[in-house]
């Protein structure tokens, strides 16, 4: 191992480069320049380019005082070139990874800034992918990219892979209280990875033999979420139709101190990570012949509840003698969950389109989505008053925004489908409530 390298990481005088200021990068840099570290952040989108140089924030998560001091005390600047990297000595890779249209992984981020990288690396790097992606990556597509050019990894160069735990809006858990995994092609680069974010998260660093169980223990974890979703949306539906409050039934497991965690159930899944990530693994597992059927099933129970929303609203109105073709339908909160502005393949877009091919007609209010854009159709986010809310056959509540007044919104209401049990300490008005 290159004991000038480490000596750098643990004095802080070592330079990083983040590639990709994103929900992860720019978190990750900001924690990194605030350690004392030397921070150039490489994005492909000039305007964040410039509001980064400018200290403004576009991700939520990150404060604007924090990354205004970074900027200001030059231990962060942002620039689209790839120069710096010849500068630095650690690479930290935070792109995309989604899927394409057949939901089959999309590395072309990965494999582009690997190659616009490559003409500047050298001897005595640090390059570490945080882009959760299917186990491998790392070694068969970055590795032998870097090692074509003669640099021998653990002796020139040193590679690893550190999955993101980042939970955007999470008030609870952020970067530097969450541990962080740390999995090295050889015992001296994850050596050297721990040693990085040593420096900048307060909790255990923990090492893994290999970048391939980093990134399957990634995977885990995020396949282990999109199947609990799946089981208890699937047995929603089971409780709906036998008459049974679900929500009550996870109250009452939840009173068990040990063997039961609770996972809610919801519109459908959104986001970059959840509803993305398992089919990276899905398609791995083909490889070796095998079908992750648990993926794929609770892909299937996911993606049903979209459809499974529009057809209980039908329901609903029905029941009022009211015909979902020429309703009016008020939307409460467009971002994939709450709290935050994300609308990433948030289920609330699949249903208000859903709706609209029904003949119902479609508002919405999100504070943190003042309007969007869907097949080529512009919604804006309406008012929420008293008015707007009374003019409405239905309310849709899609996402359990913090800042809704429930009560006031139930109050006015003509009738409610909540899908969230975001108005669970409503008191007065409940007989206008339908919970998912
Ligand atoms: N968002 C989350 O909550 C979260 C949590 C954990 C892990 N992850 C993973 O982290 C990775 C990044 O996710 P994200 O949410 O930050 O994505 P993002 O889209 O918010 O950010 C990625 C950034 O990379 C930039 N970029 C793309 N190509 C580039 C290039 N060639 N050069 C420079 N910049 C480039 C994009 O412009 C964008 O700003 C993904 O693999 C994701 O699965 C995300």
């Amino acid at each position: 191992m290159s004991p000038k390298l480490l000596q750098k990481i643990q004095n802080k005088t070592a330079k990083i480069a983040v590639i990709g200021l994103g929900y992860v990068g720019l978190p990750l840099a900001v924690q990194k320049a605030k350690a004392g570290f030397t921070v150039i952040g490489i994005e492909r989108k000039r305007e964040r380019v410039d509001m980064v140089n400018k200290g403004k924030t576009y991700i939520p998560d990150v404060v604007n005082d924090d990354l205004e001091k970074v900027v200001k005390n030059g231990k962060l600047k942002a620039t689209q070139s790839f120069n710096p990297v010849s500068e630095v000595n650690v690479i930290c890779i935070c792109v995309p990874t989604p899927l394409t249209k057949n939901k089959e992984p999309d590395t072309q981020y990965i494999e582009n800034v690997t190659e616009r990288m490559l003409p500047y690396l050298h001897k005595d790097q640090l390059v570490i992918l945080e882009s959760t992606t299917y186990p491998g990556t790392t070694e068969e597509i970055i590795l032998p990219k870097i090692q074509n050019m003669g640099l021998n990894v653990g002796k020139d160069f040193y590679l690893a892979y550190s999955p993101e735990r980042i939970d955007p809006g999470n008030k609870k858990y952020y970067l530097s209280n969450t541990p962080k995994v740390v999995g090295g092609v050889t015992p001296s680069c994850t050596q050297l990875a721990r040693v990085l974010y040593q420096q900048i998260v307060q909790e255990k660093i923990h090492t893994v033999s290999s970048p391939k169980v980093a990134e399957m223990e990634k995977l885990l974890e995020n396949v282990f979420r999109n199947v609990n979703i799946a089981l208890v949306n699937e047995l929603t539906i089971l409780c709906e139709r036998m008459g049974i409050n679900v929500w009550e039934v996870i109250e009452a497991a939840k009173t068990k101190p040990y063997g039961f965690m609770p996972f809610y159930p919801g519109p459908g899944l959104g986001g970059h990570c959840i509803p993305v990530d398992p089919f990276y693994l899905a398609w791995k597992a083909k490889e070796y012949a095998f079908n992750t059927r648990f993926i794929e099933l609770a892909g299937e129970i996911n993606d049903m509840m979209p459809y499974y929303v529009v057809e209980r609203t039908a329901r609903i109105l029905n029941q009022q003698k009211k015909c979902l073709n020429g309703a009016a339908i008020l939307i409460l909160g467009v971002a994939y969950k709450k709290d935050v502005g994300d609308l990433r393949g948030s289920p609330a877009l699949k249903i208000i389109a859903l709706l609209e091919k029904e003949g119902a007609t479609i508002n919405y209010n999100d504070p943190y989505v003042p309007l969007f854009k869907l097949n080529g159709k512009e919604y804006r986010s309406v008012e929420i008053n008293n008015s707007e809310i009374g003019k409405n056959d239905l309310i849709l509540i899609t996402t359990d925004h913090t800042v809704y007044d429930y009560q006031k919104i139930v109050n006015k209401a003509k009738l409610v489908f909540d899908t969230r049990n975001a108005t669970k300490s409503v008191k007065v008005g409940r007989e206008k409530i339908h919970l998912l």
